[in-house]
């Protein structure tokens, strides 16, 4: 016997409603405990600690997902040294090839500095031990102020409707790294670009929508350039969450899995990849005003064709494609893969839980 308090429901509505429960049953055994969390601010402690001696006014900040309310368990450590006063005596360069040789000496960590790399940055590793069963893999980076910033914003907006805006995000990211779309470096979508076609599908293609634009909120009181902008790029947003939480309500009371079934159908479908940017700050863009079209005769030279394939603005720098490192292969994946999503849940399993499990499968 169904023991489901949905029941009686028509059975459309009984799927929805065990889906929605089974996407918070799932995404809560895939976050990181309590001890692990712990574990990572100890590295971070000692790796600052270490750094010190290098920068005796140097901070270790975290940003990415253990930051954001977005982290799975295990997932890597991302990690930003500032230097305060930064009259910066040293380059990144310099400081990523003394802090390898440092941390090298020093620490248990496999070590991997790339001082070269458009953001110079120290690759760093911890092989498996008993408390720490899976290892930890972290990346160090230097003064990279936009990303502790877009970090704050995608907090921010987890934090206006932690329920449905986590739960999706979580999902999505599990399920991309499961069929195996979360992946830059093999022409697929890092999780920083699934969020923000989370983020922007949840502030406009949905009507009402269930985010406010936090980017086009009038400020409480006036500002000026030099509070707002970071090496020349605009960051102000509206980040009083207490405030917002007691002023704005979402009339948009959709369940998790309405959400995520028409997240999937309108990136399935709707969404104009071959004309169309997402942008989270203005909505819907077209390539054409922010050149990004794919630009076959200049592909001869270079590959600004396969640069701008899938098209997602950077909140803060706008010139910035985020989906750049996708290319045609991956758009075609990517876009099969919600496209297999909106399949199964459109065509009504009997029950959500084998749904989930096809989905990930
Ligand atoms: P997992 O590592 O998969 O758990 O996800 P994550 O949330 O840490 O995302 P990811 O590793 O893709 O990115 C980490 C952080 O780096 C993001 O939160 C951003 O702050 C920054 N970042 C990543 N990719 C980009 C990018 O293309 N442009 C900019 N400006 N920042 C980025
Ligand atoms: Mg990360």
């Amino acid at each position: 016997p169904d023991a489901s308090p949905h029941r009686r429901m028509p059975s459309r509505h009984r799927f929805v409603a065990d889906l929605s429960q089974c996407l918070f049953d799932f995404v809560i055994q895939l976050l990181p405990t309590q001890e692990e969390m712990a574990v990572k601010e100890d590295v971070r402690k000692l790796l600052e600690r270490l750094i010190r001696t290098i920068e005796p006014d140097s901070r270790l900040l975290s940003f990415g997902s253990t930051a954001n309310g977005f982290s799975l368990r295990n997932s890597d450590m991302d990690l930003c040294c500032l230097i305060e006063g930064s009259d910066q005596a040293l380059s990144a360069t310099v400081l990523v090839t003394m802090l390898g040789d440092l941390l090298e000496r020093e620490t248990k960590f496999h070590v991997k500095p790339l001082p070269h790399a458009r953001i110079p940055i120290v690759k760093l590793s911890l092989d498996p031990s008993p408390g720490l069963p899976l290892g930890i893999a972290c990346d160090i980076g230097f003064e990279n102020r936009l990303a502790l910033e877009n970090t704050r914003l995608l907090m921010c907006y987890a934090m206006i409707d932690p329920t449905r805006v986590r739960t999706m995000v979580l999902f999505l990211k599990v399920w991309s790294k499961r069929r195996k779309i979360n992946s830059p470096y093999k022409g697929t979508l890092s999780s920083y670009g699934y969020v923000l076609l989370v983020i922007y599908f949840l502030v406009h293609v949905k009507n009402p929508p269930v985010l406010p634009n936090l980017q086009q909120m009038p400020p409480l009181r006036p500002i000026t350039k030099e509070d707002t902008h970071l090496a020349g790029y605009n960051t102000w947003f509206f980040d009083d969450i207490e405030l917002l939480r007691t002023r704005w309500h979402s009339e948009n009371n959709e369940s998790v899995a309405e959400l995520l079934i028409d997240f999937y159908r309108y990136y399935a479908r709707d969404f104009s990849y071959n004309t169309g940017v997402a942008s989270i700050r203005a909505g819907l863009l077209k390539k054409s005003a922010k050149g990004w079209q794919n630009d076959l005769s200049a592909s001869r030279y270079h590959d600004s064709r396969e640069r701008n394939r899938l098209c997602i603005e950077d909140p803060f720098e706008l010139d910035f494609n985020v989906g750049r490192c996708v290319t045609k292969d991956g758009i075609y994946t990517i876009r099969g893969e919600f496209m297999r999503a909106s399949r199964i849940l459109s065509t009504r399993p009997e029950r959500a839980v084998v749904a989930l499990a096809e989905l990930c499968a």
